[in-house]
């Protein structure tokens, strides 16, 4: 307020205080003096009803266009939550619905007056209500507002007719803990868990497939590797001795020196035979086992490549009943890890240790040569490592390939000696 308005004020609140106290001490005397005094005083209440009605109607006014801003919000927002794709559920502290979408009736089968004032366990298949309830307590207690639901499992709800479907949910809170409302906002998933399983029981029966094609690749090699090698390696045998037979029966000249020419061709081709045999597959896999089959790989692969290496095996019997398809593995996985180690490394080196440790089979082939790159992006064309993981992960094991402490380059492979049930059997 002004101070001119304020000094008015008061100026008048004071001679109207004197005028009454005039009236009131000489008012008998002088009757104009009562009657200016009640007229005055009757202008100053008019006044002042006049106010006061003026002020409350302002009030009222304001009230009721608050109160349309307000309707129109509500209205709005209602709005919104009737026309969200998504179910809105909204329970109080006693988890009774107190809000329930059109989505929500749709998705559940259920109309609005069934759910209002229903328990949300309604809506919950039998199994899951304990957990349920105490999940949607224990959040109204914390202090968050809002979580996702069932971060790492799929949730199940259920229908007004009986049949479940997975949801996608999630749940938020408002108000005081006394009056405190809870919003769950739901989706059907029921396509996307199809589309997922789908997908999922493809990748497993491509990783079956792709399993049973190495099994049968590796039985075709066996069994070539076994006609080289007894077929082919009996008749160079017979051949040889044939060829000595008749070398002792020739006397020396021009066709004896072609004859021991013929006698080294024929090593040399015992050798290849026998060589190729062995690259297919070496057979005393099946008939010596894992670990002399290592032994064998190894110092083959140290003569070849010059590469020094030193090979640390498991005790006598330790690898004694370990099944088929593992040994397969595991030798496939050294044979992998020797040739990266003469095509990429540049190695000097290479420590090789095959062990049993809690039920499988551990190998670790480490060299010294340059290291793999982790930052070189890998080639789609590089099959080795990745076909290691591939029958790695079927087996039920694992393979790690990283830089080595001392430098150079590190796989570890395991596999369980008898792997999972899951697998099929070779
Ligand atoms: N011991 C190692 N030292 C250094 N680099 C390595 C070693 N082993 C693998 N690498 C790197 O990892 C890459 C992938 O190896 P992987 O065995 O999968 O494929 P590849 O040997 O290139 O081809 P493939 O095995 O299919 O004939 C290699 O190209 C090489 O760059
Ligand atoms: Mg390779």
């Amino acid at each position: 307020m002004q101070p001119l308005a304020i000094a008015a004020w008061v100026a008048g609140a004071a001679a109207l205080v004197a005028v009454n106290f005039a009236a009131a001490t000489m008012g008998v005397e002088r009757p104009w003096l009562a009657a200016l005094d009640l007229v005055l005083d009757l202008a100053v209440l008019g006044a002042g009803l006049a106010y006061v009605l003026r002020h409350g109607l302002r009030v009222e006014a304001r009230t009721a266009r608050m109160q349309a801003v307000l309707d129109k919000s509500q209205a709005q927002l209602a709005a919104i939550v009737e026309s969200a794709m998504d179910a809105i559920i909204t329970v109080d502290r006693e988890q009774r619905i107190v809000l329930f979408n059109r989505a929500a009736q749709e998705m559940f089968g259920c109309p609005r007056a069934d759910a209002i004032g229903a328990r949300l366990d309604r809506f919950i298949p039998a199994r899951f209500r304990d957990a349920h309830r105490t999940h949607v307590e224990r959040f109204g207690q914390t202090g968050e507002t809002r979580r996702r639901m069932g971060a790492d499992m799929v949730l199940w709800a259920l229908r007004a007719d009986g049949t479940e479907f997975p949801i996608e949910a999630s749940i938020s809170q408002v108000g005081a803990p006394d009056e405190r409302l809870l919003t769950v906002i739901l989706r059907d998933i029921t396509l996307r868990k199809q589309a997922e399983d789908a997908l999922k029981g493809q990748q497993a029966e491509l990783r079956e497939l792709s399993a049973r094609m190495l099994e049968a690749r590796e039985d075709e090699k066996t069994l070539i590797a076994r006609e080289l090698h007894d077929e082919l390696g009996q008749l160079l045998t017979a051949l040889k001795m044939d060829l000595a037979w008749l070398r002792e029966r020739i006397p020396d000249g021009e066709v004896a020196e072609r004859a021991g020419q013929m006698g080294g061709a024929l090593d040399r081709t015992v050798t290849s035979v026998r060589r190729i045999a062995a690259d297919l597959r070496p057979l005393m896999l099946d008939d010596l086992g894992l670990a002399d089959a290592v032994s064998w790989l190894v110092e083959d692969f140290a003569q070849r490549s010059g590469v020094a290496c030193k090979l640390e095996r498991p005790p006598e019997g330790a690898l004694d009943g370990v099944e088929r398809s593992v040994a397969t593995a595991v030798y496939r996985a050294l044979q992998e890890s020797l040739t990266n180690i003469a095509r990429h490394a540049a190695a000097k080196h290479a420590w090789i240790h095959l062990a049993v440790e809690d039920g499988a089979v551990a190998l670790e082939v480490e060299d010294d040569g340059r290291g793999i790159s982790p930052e070189v992006p890998a080639n789609p064309r590089s099959l080795g490592l990745k076909g290691m993981r591939e029958r790695m992960s079927y087996l039920g094991g694992t393979v790690e390939v990283a830089r080595a402490p001392r430098g150079g380059t590190r796989v570890h492979v395991r596999a369980p000696l008898r792997p999972t049930p899951a697998r099929v059997e070779p």
